[in-house]
């Protein structure tokens, strides 16, 4: 199975994780961190790898005309019963089925990292945007990817066992809280992201590297992650 096939097996467990309240990042402080980066609505707003929909519906409730482009059947049709009335479409991120210069904003939140052919993703959110257009970005951050902590200890060491500088394909099993989900993803060096975004012809206008916030680190045992950056943000200028 591709990675697109393997996100479809485990859409179930991706509906329960992704919707429980309070439980997945997104709810706890990344979409507030994301939002940060995001330029006011226009004319329209591309998801692209939207999953069930939820920061669709965000976008939408700011002001946002959303269209949500995802692979998996399962996650389109649930993001197209939680509001009917955001258009939604079932197509592979690598061939967006969208006029050429249509949108002025297209988001790729926590997707590339699952998208097999990224690179062909990236030209095709250049294509569909207008010059002047912005693409915005968040995926699991290439540091966090190569490797692990040893523990959950404050200052647990942070160690590659691998190859930070080789590409590849793993599986996160994570149980919390009752709910269960495995993460499949490609791990890529920070330059393949930036070689396909630079042959798209996109340029990069802001990069964050955000954690867990002080705030929430004070209440449970994550304090380890305020040394390793949790994700990559970056808002990109199509010129
Ligand atoms: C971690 S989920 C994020 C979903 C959504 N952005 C969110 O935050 O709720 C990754 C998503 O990427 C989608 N995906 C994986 N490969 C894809 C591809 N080739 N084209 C489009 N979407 C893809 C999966 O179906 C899944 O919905």
């Amino acid at each position: 199975m591709n990675l697109r096939e393997k996100w479809e097996d485990q859409a179930g467990q991706w509906l329960a994780w992704a919707r429980a309240p309070g439980h997945d990042s997104f709810w706890r402080h990344h979409g507030e961190q994301f939002s940060r980066l995001l330029p006011p609505p226009g004319v329209l707003t591309l998801d692209i790898g939207c999953g069930e929909g939820r920061l669709s519906r965000q976008l939408a409730a700011a002001g946002h005309k959303v269209i949500g482009v995802d692979a998996s059947p399962s996650l389109i049709a649930a993001a197209r019963s939680a509001d009917p009335s955001i258009a939604v479409t079932r197509a592979d991120a690598a061939a967006l089925p969208l006029a050429d210069r249509c949108a002025d904003l297209a988001i790729a939140f926590m997707s590339l990292q699952d998208v097999d052919a990224m690179p062909a993703a990236m030209h095709e959110a250049a294509r569909v945007l207008k010059p002047g257009g912005r693409f915005c970005m968040a995926i699991v951050h290439p540091l966090n990817s190569a490797g692990r902590f040893e523990s959950l200890a404050p200052d647990a060491p942070f160690v590659v066992r691998g190859s930070y500088l080789d590409s590849f394909t793993f599986s996160d099993a994570v149980e919390r809280d009752g709910l269960s989900m495995t993460f499949h993803s490609a791990h890529r060096p920070l330059q393949s992201y930036f070689a396909a975004l630079e042959d798209a012809g996109f340029l990069i206008e802001a990069l964050r590297e955000p954690s867990i916030p002080e705030a929430i680190v004070a209440r449970d045992s994550s304090r380890r992650w305020l040394r390793v950056p949790l994700f990559l943000h970056l808002r990109c200028l199509r010129p």
